[in-house]
């Protein structure tokens, strides 16, 4: 079987912590961990399976033209890449007490974009077990990808993870 890609940004902090904890659950010779800055759109086309991470950190999403993080750059690309045939899935890092009306909102954005690329999205998330008041990430009674909160839940993190990686060998 192919590997999988994981495209994550940015990299030092909590996201580049979680990718690693997801390329570890599926096995290290399984995932290929690809740093989204400066990611080419031929690095990405060789894979069929494609996991993305990001924070929500407010800048795109806040639409704020002087901050440029690697997701800002890289979301003006992903939209207008050829995904169709690609089977895709989002985490993403947030806050639920600082940002409740705002968490994980970057998981939706970053979704969007891959089904506006034709990709198609699997692993969406039951919000059993999270506190939040709002998120672009929660459709229809689920959340789109899985949201990690390593500001206050951090001791959640592995089993979240353990627990998506389970869903995405059955679904990705
Ligand atoms: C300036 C700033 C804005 C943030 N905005 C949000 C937000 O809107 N929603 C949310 O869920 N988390 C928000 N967070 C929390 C981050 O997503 C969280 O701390 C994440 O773990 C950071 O990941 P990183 O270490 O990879 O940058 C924000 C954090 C910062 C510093």
């Amino acid at each position: 079987m192919d590997k999988i890609a994981i495209l994550f940004g940015p990299t030092g902090g909590n996201t580049e912590k979680a990718a690693n904890l997801v390329a570890r659950a599926f096995g290290e010779d399984k995932a290929v961990l690809i740093p989204v800055k400066n990611v080419q759109e031929s690095d990405i086309m060789a894979f069929s399976r494609i996991i993305f991470g990001g924070p929500t950190v407010g800048t795109h999403t806040w639409s704020d033209p002087n901050q440029k993080n690697d997701w800002d750059v890289f979301l003006t690309r992903l939209y207008k890449m050829d995904l169709k045939g690609k089977s895709c899935a989002v985490f993403g890092l947030g806050d639920q007490v600082s940002y409740s009306f705002k968490f994980v909102d970057d998981v939706g954005t970053i979704a969007d974009h891959v089904i506006q690329a034709g990709g198609k999205l699997v692993g969406s998330v039951d919000p059993e077990g999270y506190t939040f008041d709002e998120s672009k990430a929660f459709r229809n009674g689920k959340f789109l990808g899985l949201p990690l909160d390593e500001d206050n839940e951090p001791e959640l993190t592995q089993g979240r993870i353990n627990k998506w990686v389970e869903l995405l060998k059955t679904e990705l």
